[in-house]
């Protein structure tokens, strides 16, 4: 079998389609609007979550046009806490992906109502979308994606990082804001293809522990980034961490110890994979994509 990296382009170009298609034309009315919401989605993402969900679609035998429509609506999901993040109000930052963050170039209160409509249309593409089973499953996945983003999900970790500013937090406190902040939407992400098909309670808890280790090793990845990259390179700023004093891996407890907790998290991700003997190759590579970039 072609490995899961040779047909990433293609898989990007699916939820590039997708996404283009679903929004709304930023040539109409209400243009502010439509054009915010145009610019922070289409510009550049490395589109990990919906990459990651069709790699878990690979594993279980799942057809990557069934999930097309939830890879796409997690990106929404994505690119809608993305503009929330860099809000004077929240990091106050002003690049992203190499351009101006969505309140610099629009406006804080066309930036917001941006990310409240994206997060909108991700749901209204949901419901849209092709049954998985049955008209139940389908509103549990919903329901599942929902809550990843809420305040036991991505928001509650927000909420936690914030507070989290100018305090020496252990690494059990860390990695659990980590695991709110960014890997429950990673995990939603590896769990839709498990709605549409029978599976055992052994499958799913390994990809439970997957998600659990991969998107903690994701965040840990994303400060070591920070702390190590360049503008040029990471295309957002340096120092948006240090200069908040978050708490964030690297200042807490030094690039050796973040770099080697980021390598264990990759085996545990790995070992949990046992269960599928083998035939988990394209989440191993997306694990390894994680844990190697430097974007
Ligand atoms: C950045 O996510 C924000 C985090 C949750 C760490 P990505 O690294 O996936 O960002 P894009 O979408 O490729 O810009
Ligand atoms: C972003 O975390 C997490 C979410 C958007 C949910 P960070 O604040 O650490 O990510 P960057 O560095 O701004 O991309
Ligand atoms: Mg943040
Ligand atoms: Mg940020």
């Amino acid at each position: 079998m072609a490995s899961f990296k040779t047909k990433i382009p293609e898989y990007k170009k699916l939820v590039d389609d997708f996404l283009d298609n679903s929004l709304p034309n930023p040539n109409q009315s209400p243009q502010k609007l439509t054009q915010a919401m145009f610019y922070s989605v289409m510009n550049g993402g490395k589109r990990i979550r919906p990459l990651m969900m069709f790699a878990s679609a690979e594993t279980l035998d799942i057809n990557f046009h069934d999930v097309l429509p939830y890879a796409a609506s997690i990106e929404l999901l994505h690119s809608f806490s993305l503009i929330h993040d860099d809000l004077p109000c929240m990091d106050d930052d002003s690049m992203r992906r190499g351009q101006p963050t969505t309140h610099i170039e629009f406006g804080e209160a066309t930036a917001t109502l941006a990310a409240d409509a994206l997060q909108s249309l991700a749901f209204q593409n949901m419901a849209l979308a092709k049954l998985p089973e049955s008209k139940t499953s389908h509103l549990k996945l919903i329901s599942m994606i929902a809550e990843s983003i809420g305040s036991s999900g991505m928001a509650g970790g927000q909420s936690l990082d914030l507070d989290s500013e100018n305090k020496k937090l252990n690494t059990k406190s860390v990695e659990n804001i980590y695991m709110l902040k960014t890997g429950r939407l990673l995990q939603a992400s590896i769990l839709t293809p498990t709605y549409f098909k029978e599976l055992s309670e052994e499958k799913i808890t390994a990809l439970n522990g997957f998600s659990k280790a991969i998107g903690i090793a994701f965040q840990i990845q994303d400060d070591i980034i920070e702390a190590e990259g360049d503008f040029e390179t990471i295309g957002k700023s340096v120092e948006s961490d240090k200069n908040k004093n978050k708490a964030a891996y690297p200042i807490l407890f030094g690039i050796n110890q973040s770099k080697k907790r980021v390598e264990e998290l990759y085996q545990k991700a790995c070992d949990s994979l046992s269960i599928f003997r083998g035939n988990s190759s394209s989440l191993e590579e997306m694990a390894k994509i994680i844990i190697n970039r430097k974007l």
